[in-house]
């Protein structure tokens, strides 16, 4: 039986309670991380802890609670500012998740800085995230975008992006990983191709940051974006990492309580970073579970967690490549990629793919994966996604294959 050279899966799986589910009676095989992974008991017991001991507002009270609550909410920022390298604590804005982060960069600063006729450099290959909120301060400003298409092989064509820097940018904006292809996109090479261009520059961690050693500082972008559920962490919580001279001169996101330092009847005073942004009650219990999930990955180490998933994605696209009728999409090089395969199956559906090895336990996302503009492009109106993460096996990548079989035999392929 093949092993992972990195991880001890077995010993992860354990931490897993979900794992030990039976799906239509057979064994839960969770490929569907891209989309939101399972947690381990550590990320689960810290929120529960939270809640059994420490519960109160953070940054209200003097009460002794409220005291803890606020270190509690601080210490798990603290864990985010090493995890991806950031320079200072106040660059960590607390979010829902990347979505919310890429929103807050449109209003708080694209709103103010992107002027009509200027120019946003976008990639085909991104998530309806970094698109949408791009294409709406577009048509409020006047501004135009620009798309960098893929090579077949999903790669992205440098020679666009050569081209479309030398029209001097204002934004330019694109995934460190993509969701659908599992292209891993130089981000420190395309940020400094933006800074040289004079453009400010967005990075869409959220494929990335979970699965590989991100340091924002080599990376050298202005902002970044990740969520905490992709990461073995609850939903509701995402951080956006800004430039500290970038957040300073930003005007708030969202504003109420907390984001201030005074309000009087003629006006108010924005906190300090990074509260200025965190308007409201915060998500206290997210940050204790996301820091709990980093404490977590740290232990498997980043280089072990990118390691162990590009075996699986090397093994996957392998045993794949013998399937009859099988097209796999995205680098053939797992060096060049992360632990999402993209396939379609002869002509069967994604969704019927997907409902069949639903039955066999096996659980896969089909559709368009929030890139619709990327499949377009592609000729596609749907793939099938095995998306790997530090609890799948290789027995994981055999039940899926076997499920495929089956599938291929269903519909006499
Ligand atoms: C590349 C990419 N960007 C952004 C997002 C949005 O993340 P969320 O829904 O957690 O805000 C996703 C989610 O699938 C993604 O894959």
């Amino acid at each position: 039986m093949l092993k992972s050279q990195s991880l001890d899966v077995e010993q992860v799986r354990k931490d897993f309670p979900i794992l030990k589910r039976k799906i239509h009676g057979k064994r839960l095989v969770y490929l569907d991380n891209a989309a939101t992974t399972q947690k381990p008991r550590s990320v689960i017991r810290s929120m529960v802890d939270f809640y059994s001991k420490h519960n109160a507002n953070p940054h209200r009270g003097v009460h002794q609670l409220s005291i803890e609550s606020t270190e509690a909410f601080d210490a798990g920022r603290k864990k985010v500012v090493s995890f991806i390298n950031a320079s200072a604590f106040e660059e960590i804005v607390y979010t829902r998740g990347a979505t919310e982060s890429l929103n807050l960069v449109r209003y708080a600063w694209g709103s103010r800085h992107i002027k009509k006729g200027d120019l946003i450099v976008l990639t085909i290959m991104e998530h309806h995230s970094n698109i949408v909120p791009w294409q709406l301060l577009a048509r409020e400003v006047g501004a135009r975008i620009e798309y960098v298409g893929v090579t077949p092989d999903g790669s992205l064509r440098f020679e666009e992006l050569e081209a479309l820097m030398g029209q001097s940018p204002a934004l330019v904006a694109f995934t460190q990983s993509s969701n659908v292809l599992g292209t891993i996109n130089d981000a420190q090479k395309i940020c400094s191709m933006g800074r040289r261009a004079g453009a400010t520059t967005v990075v869409d961690a959220a494929q990335s940051v979970p699965h590989m050693q991100v340091d924002v500082q080599k990376i050298g972008c202005d902002f970044l974006a990740f969520s905490g559920h992709k990461m073995l962490g609850p939903t509701g919580i995402g951080v956006l990492y800004g430039r500290k001279e970038i957040l300073a001169e930003m005007e708030p996101f969202l504003s109420g309580g907390d984001m201030i330092k005074e309000v009087h009847i003629s006006g108010a005073r924005w906190n300090d970073l990074p509260y200025k942004f965190e308007a409201g009650t915060q998500n206290v219990e997210g940050a204790v579970g996301l820091g709990a999930a980093i404490d977590y990955l740290n232990s498997l180490g980043m280089d072990k967690v990118r390691s162990h998933e590009e075996q699986l994605a090397a093994y996957a696209l392998e045993q794949m490549g013998s399937v009859p009728g099988i097209t796999v999409y995205g680098p053939k090089d797992v060096s060049l990629r992360g632990g999402v395969v993209s396939f379609n199956l002869g002509d069967i559906h994604p969704h019927d793919l997907a409902s069949i090895l639903d039955e066999e336990g096996v659980a896969i996302r089909s559709g368009m994966h929030c890139a619709q503009p990327l499949l377009e492009s592609m000729g596609l109106s749907a793939t099938s996604r095995a998306s790997f993460y530090v609890y799948n096996s290789y027995d994981d990548v055999d039940a899926l294959m076997g499920a495929l079989s089956k599938a291929r035999r269903i519909f006499c392929l």
